[in-house]
């Protein structure tokens, strides 16, 4: 009997490529979407890729009584990986309000129904954007929180305190916080990837729609900045190593009785990045050119961040795999497929 897993955002970008990654490691997988940033046609994407059309709940995970409902009609499910959330940091300053209660409302629904549900743990999608800007890199787990600069990056730093004070009040859970750094890619197969919505905001869909030529030109934002070529630095995270961190973080929480009840990981390679290298390796890898220009700072950009991977390297079991130009080439594939 396969063991059951909730995925909820499961249409998304990370959360399409988590339910294959946990499709191949022989999990059940049950989504639930609002596919408000995303669509059911990823569903197909996934069929495609692994042979497995997971179960879909068309449903908002602000709402209880939709999420009562999925465990009775789903029996079994034991882990949750929770991606739904709102996740634009520009937007989440003009809509503060929207961005608590869709990311702080979702969580606090799901670890409430926990219990009586059976379900033992809970993977959270957090993020490096925790940190703010670090006082040193790479930056590990017991770096500082800093204040956050954005409603976005709040949600996630309100979320791990709600997760951690929960745990602490006796629930019988067990949960893994995952701080992403900068996903990007697609999968090998080009069959599902990033689908933004609009004006991409984040670097790699904006540098591949120009690629195409549906931007006329990309902005670098910035490069008199304290860095070697003056452009920001990052820890890019193929989105398939990503997803492949989950599965181990579900299989960790699920088989293993003698871990914390709460842990926390940064995802990362451990390799920083300019934007003038991430351009250097796309055209390296592809052979394709992309026309940008250096432009004005982007207000809230923080300077330099990459992860020190070791603790979920060593402890959480695994490591960042793909290399830098291939994850390009998969990204490039997966923007001529959606050109087509
Ligand atoms: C990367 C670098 C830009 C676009 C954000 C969120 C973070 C997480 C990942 C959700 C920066 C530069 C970008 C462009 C550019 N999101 N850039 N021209 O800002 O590191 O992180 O996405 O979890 O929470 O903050 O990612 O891709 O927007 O920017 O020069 O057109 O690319 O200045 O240095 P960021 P990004």
């Amino acid at each position: 009997m396969k063991e059951k897993i909730l995925v909820t955002g499961g249409t998304g970008y990370i959360g399409s490529h988590t339910t294959v990654e946990l499709q191949n490691a022989g999990y059940e997988v049950v989504i639930i979407d609002n596919l408000s940033n995303s669509n059911r046609g990823v569903l197909d994407g996934i069929e495609a890729i692994t042979g497995q059309r997971p179960t879909f709940v068309e449903g908002d995970c602000t709402d209880l009584d939709t999420l009562s409902r999925l465990f009775a009609e789903n029996p079994g499910i034991k882990g949750i990986i929770n991606f739904a959330a709102s996740k634009a940091v520009g937007e989440s300053v003009q809509k503060p309000l929207l961005y608590y209660r869709n990311n702080l409302n979702t969580l606090t629904n799901l670890l409430e129904l926990m219990p009586s549900n059976g379900v033992k743990g809970i993977v959270f999608s957090s993020s490096c954007t925790v940190y703010g800007e670090p006082d040193r890199n790479p930056i590990d787990e017991t770096a500082p929180i800093k204040p956050a600069t954005s409603p976005y990056g709040n949600t996630k730093q309100i979320s791990e305190e709600i997760i951690q004070d929960y745990v602490r009040s006796g629930a019988p859970i067990k949960s893994i916080i995952l701080r992403y750094f900068n996903p990007i890619g697609a999968h090998p197969s080009a069959l599902i990837g990033e689908l933004p919505v609009g004006v991409p905001q984040n670097l790699v869909p904006y540098l591949t729609q120009t690629a195409a030529g549906i931007r006329k030109e990309l902005t670098v934002f910035g490069d008199d900045y304290d860095t070697p070529d003056g452009s920001c630095i990052r820890d890019y995270i193929d989105v398939v190593d990503l997803a492949r961190a989950h599965v181990t973080a579900m299989r960790r929480m699920l088989e293993n009785d003698d871990t914390d009840a709460v842990e926390i990981f940064n995802l990362g390679t451990g390799r920083g990045l300019s934007v003038l290298e991430l351009i250097a390796s796309f055209e390296r890898a592809t052979g394709v050119k992309v026309p940008y220009r250096i432009g004005d700072r982007r207000e809230g950009d923080i300077v330099k961040i990459w992860a020190d991977p070791r603790l979920a390297n060593e402890v959480l079991g695994w490591k960042a795999e793909a290399d830098i130009d291939d994850t390009m080439r998969h990204a490039w594939a997966w923007q001529c497929r959606l050109s087509e």
